[in-house]
């Protein structure tokens, strides 16, 4: 049994048993198209054996460096974008970094992962900068490419910032760069400056590589334990090869989304109730949304942190257009309790809750929002996780790559390219007058 659970019971109106059966063949091939490396983009499968491949040496080194880092840094700047950097976002907000239990928890030997290189902000940039002068700092730059703008340019400033705070041969030594093997100007320049280098395997694309040094690194410099995180995604592997579709929760989520869509529904909102999954959800908006919008087809994936934005989107997400559906995430046993006491007075009129916990009321609010989105022609699927330990987190994160990846097959595209992301980078070069590019301003 897995416990991952997806539920998509209270959607029978819009997901009939008919539906499902019609849908297991389509899956079953898909699945199979991915086991045998026959689909578009099989030249990119890296990631579905990866938490099964990974060479002990390799986790050894990345421990090391990570060590290394520990003991040198208060802070570890992570520059990359895209896949390149989400997965440790997501990862080191899950096990939480949100400002309050970084404050709690921050031990002596723990540095802050900040990131840079995701935006082109010249007010982030600079803050950032201000920030990293008076504190002993690491750098991670990761690009696959070793060409991305954002990335390069975000590097390009603290190259130079740390050759100024360290001089060059400190620098290299506190600057580890996550790349290709062979080419790109990335790994030109870290064989040049003699920085620490990981490599990004070629099958391996950059949304699915957070079992790669690409989030490896980072995470286990945050101090997330990656052999359980691993583990964890091992056991996805040999749990979601499972041929018997119905009884795979992976297939089982990439069916039900699949006859959603193909009734109208054409927005999936991954919903969450609790503010550490916010960039669990980004991380999965590239994943899904990279993978199958394209060819003019495909879901558009969002998200939404409730109770928060039920002040803010629920009024469209009930009376709205009705093209949505929604992907609930919900955490069995929560990190942290609170008990509700009485008062005296009641003034607040919240004596009815007395005696209750805080996380069972916030699940109360999960099942009436559900029932209230179901009233109002939303369709609910649930996944359920048993708790937020880094075993359930590895098996998490391998459970949407596969159902991406069985997913994207089932809608027809292939899930392994990117072509669109150039788009906006040709006029954007036209606009900043590289060489080479048309300017049509
Ligand atoms: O998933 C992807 O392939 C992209 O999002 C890339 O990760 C992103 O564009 C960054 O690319 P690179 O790692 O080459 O700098």
């Amino acid at each position: 049994m897995s416990d991952i659970k997806v539920d998509i019971s209270k959607s029978e109106a819009y997901i009939t048993k008919e539906d499902i059966e019609a849908i297991i063949p389509e899956a079953a091939a898909a699945q199979r198209m991915l086991h045998d490396k026959t689909g578009a983009g099989n030249d990119f499968l890296g990631w579905l054996e990866l938490p099964m491949n990974i060479d002990q040496m390799e986790i050894d080194r990345i421990k090391r460096c990570a060590w290394k880092i520990r003991s040198d840094s208060e802070i570890l700047v992570v520059v990359g974008i895209g896949g390149s950097y989400l997965g440790a976002k997501a990862a080191t907000e899950f096990f939480g970094a949100s400002s309050i239990s970084r404050m709690i928890k921050q031990s002596p030997g723990t540095p802050h992962i900040l990131f840079a290189g995701n935006s082109l902000s010249a007010s982030y940039h600079a803050e950032l900068l201000d920030l990293l002068q008076d504190r002993d700092v690491s750098i991670n730059v990761i690009s696959k490419s070793g060409t991305t703008t954002e990335p390069a340019l975000a590097f390009r400033l603290l190259k130079d910032f740390m050759e100024k705070k360290y001089g060059k041969k400190e620098a290299a030594s506190r600057i580890y760069a996550t790349t290709d093997a062979k080419k790109g100007a990335l790994c030109e320049l870290a064989k040049k400056e003699g920085y620490h280098t990981f490599v990004i395997p070629d099958d391996v694309g950059g949304r699915y590589s957070i079992f790669t040094p690409v989030g490896l690194l980072p995470i286990c410099t945050a101090g997330i334990n990656i052999d359980k995180m691993l583990e964890g995604a091992q056991r996805a592997v040999s749990e979601y090869s499972n041929d018997d579709i119905s009884n795979n929760e992976c297939a089982r989520y990439a069916m039900a989304r699949n006859i959603l869509y193909r009734k109208g529904k054409v927005i999936e909102l991954l919903v969450n109730y609790e503010p550490s999954l916010h960039y669990f959800a980004e991380w999965w908006k590239q994943l899904f949304g990279e993978s199958e919008g394209k060819d003019k087809k495909g879901i558009f994936p969002a998200g939404v942190d409730f109770t928060t934005d039920l002040h803010s989107m629920g009024q469209y997400i009930q009376d709205g257009l009705r093209n949505l559906f929604e992907t609930t995430l919900i955490i069995n046993e929560p990190k942290r309790n609170i008990k509700i006491k009485a008062d005296d007075t009641d003034s607040d009129g919240l004596n009815y809750l007395a005696g209750m916990d805080l996380d069972h009321i916030n699940k109360q609010a999960f099942k009436g929002t559900m029932l209230a989105h179901l009233d109002g022609g939303v369709p609910q699927i649930t996944i359920t996780i048993p708790k937020q330990d880094e075993y359930t987190f590895g098996r998490l994160i391998y459970f949407f790559e596969k159902a991406c990846g069985i997913s994207g097959y089932m809608l027809g595209v292939n899930p392994f390219d990117q072509p669109g992301v150039e788009e906006y980078k040709k006029n954007m070069f036209a606009l900043l007058g590289k060489p080479g590019y048309e300017n049509r301003m």
